[in-house]
């Protein structure tokens, strides 16, 4: 019996309001990584981390996957010692770009798995080429990654209460790094063309303490969450933390609507393809009346959000997956899939 398990959850519901497709019922597949399972597995996984994501290391002291996850039976190691005896090694990979070569040189175990990691999206991973037949697995956002870990998610609740926070302005959006090249850079010219658009960040010298981040955005009614790469289930924090976990709404640049739908309710977030032109979504926005806004936090009353936030978790749920992941597989082409 598997130790634990993915759920995928689907739940329909009626179609949120500007759509008027009144017959279509939607489906959602919400990914829960609940129930890790009470039943021990046969032994406890080693995963050897061999680059600390971003050079920044964890505490791991104690039992980190069991006491912060619930993940029994899961020893995180940054010890490169134990190498030989490791299930799985878990590779990140802007620590490949920066120090490519520094890999193992030892032979490979029989049966040890290495994962290749990367919260980033392809446009900002590079020298993916040299790295194919080397993998065995992926953990990313991707949801076809074998270890899949989104930067959040829905977890269906009954009877959540959410209390709209109070109001003071109408759009604002935070960004670290602005570059005209981005199809960000453009929308949000010509929206500021017509609104005004408070905007944070380093990018514009406002750069807002990690603790002032959601306490500011959450006195807005909406949030820009314009991605800086547009890829496939490329849909980061910018959602789910400063939009969703704020409390306010989110107007998304990213891949299509339908895959914003894949993982959270259709009447949840604006989609810049809702709108035929700039224009007519800012018009949206500026007329909002208070009841047309109240209807995007009508699924509070059956989501949660869950966010994803600390490196320790990534590496915990290879654990939890590992008995339900393909024993044998090797990325024979790990750029062509990351583009996919
Ligand atoms: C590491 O975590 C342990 C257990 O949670 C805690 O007691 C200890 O103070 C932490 N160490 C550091 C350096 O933060
Ligand atoms: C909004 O402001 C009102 C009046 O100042 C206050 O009573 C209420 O608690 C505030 N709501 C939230 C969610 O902060
Ligand atoms: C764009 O949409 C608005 C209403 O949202 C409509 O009135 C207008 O005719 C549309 N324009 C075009 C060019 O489709
Ligand atoms: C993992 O990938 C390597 C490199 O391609 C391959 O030789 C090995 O057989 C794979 N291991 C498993 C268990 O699939």
């Amino acid at each position: 019996m598997s130790m634990t398990s993915r759920h995928r959850l689907r739940s329909g519901s009626a179609l949120g309001s500007f759509l008027v497709l009144a017959t279509l019922v939607w489906n959602i597949r919400f990914v829960l990584f609940s129930s890790y399972g009470s039943e021990a597995p046969s032994h406890t996984l080693t995963i050897l981390i061999w680059h600390w994501p971003f050079h920044h290391p964890l505490n791991l002291s104690g039992d980190v996957c069991l006491d912060l996850y619930g993940i029994q039976s899961c020893q995180l190691t940054p010890n490169r010692k134990q190498y030989s005896h490791a299930d799985v090694v878990v590779f990140h990979h802007h620590d490949l770009e920066k120090k490519g070569f520094d890999m193992p040189t030892e032979s490979r175990p029989p049966g040890q798995k290495w994962v290749w990691a990367t919260l980033e999206s392809p446009s900002n991973s590079h020298g993916l080429g040299i790295w194919n037949n080397i993998f065995n697995w992926t953990l990313s956002y991707r949801e076809d990654s074998d270890i899949f870990v989104p930067y959040g998610q829905m977890v269906p609740k009954s009877f959540v209460t959410f209390d709209i926070p109070n109001k003071t302005g109408l759009v604002t959006w935070v960004v670290s790094s602005y570059r005209k090249s981005q199809e960000r850079a453009s929308f949000f010219k010509e929206l500021s063309s017509h609104l005004k658009v408070d905007i944070y960040g380093k990018a514009v010298k406002k750069p807002l303490c990690s603790s002032c981040l959601l306490p500011t955005v959450s006195r807005y009614y909406f949030y820009l969450a314009l991605e800086n790469s547009v890829h496939r289930d490329y849909i980061t924090e910018k959602l789910w933390q400063n939009s969703f976990v704020a409390g306010a709404v989110p107007v998304v640049l990213g891949p299509s609507r339908k895959n914003y739908e894949r993982f959270v309710p259709p009447d949840s977030f604006i989609h810049l393809s809702d709108f035929n032109s700039t224009k007519n979504l800012a018009n949206f926005l500026v007329s909002m009346t208070p009841e047309r806004y109240h209807q995007f936090f009508r699924w509070r009353k059956r989501y949660a959000v869950k966010t994803y936030t600390d490196w320790r978790e990534r590496f915990c749920i290879i654990c939890s997956s590992y008995s339900s992941l393909p024993q044998t597989k090797v990325y024979s082409d790990l750029e062509g899939w990351f583009w996919e």
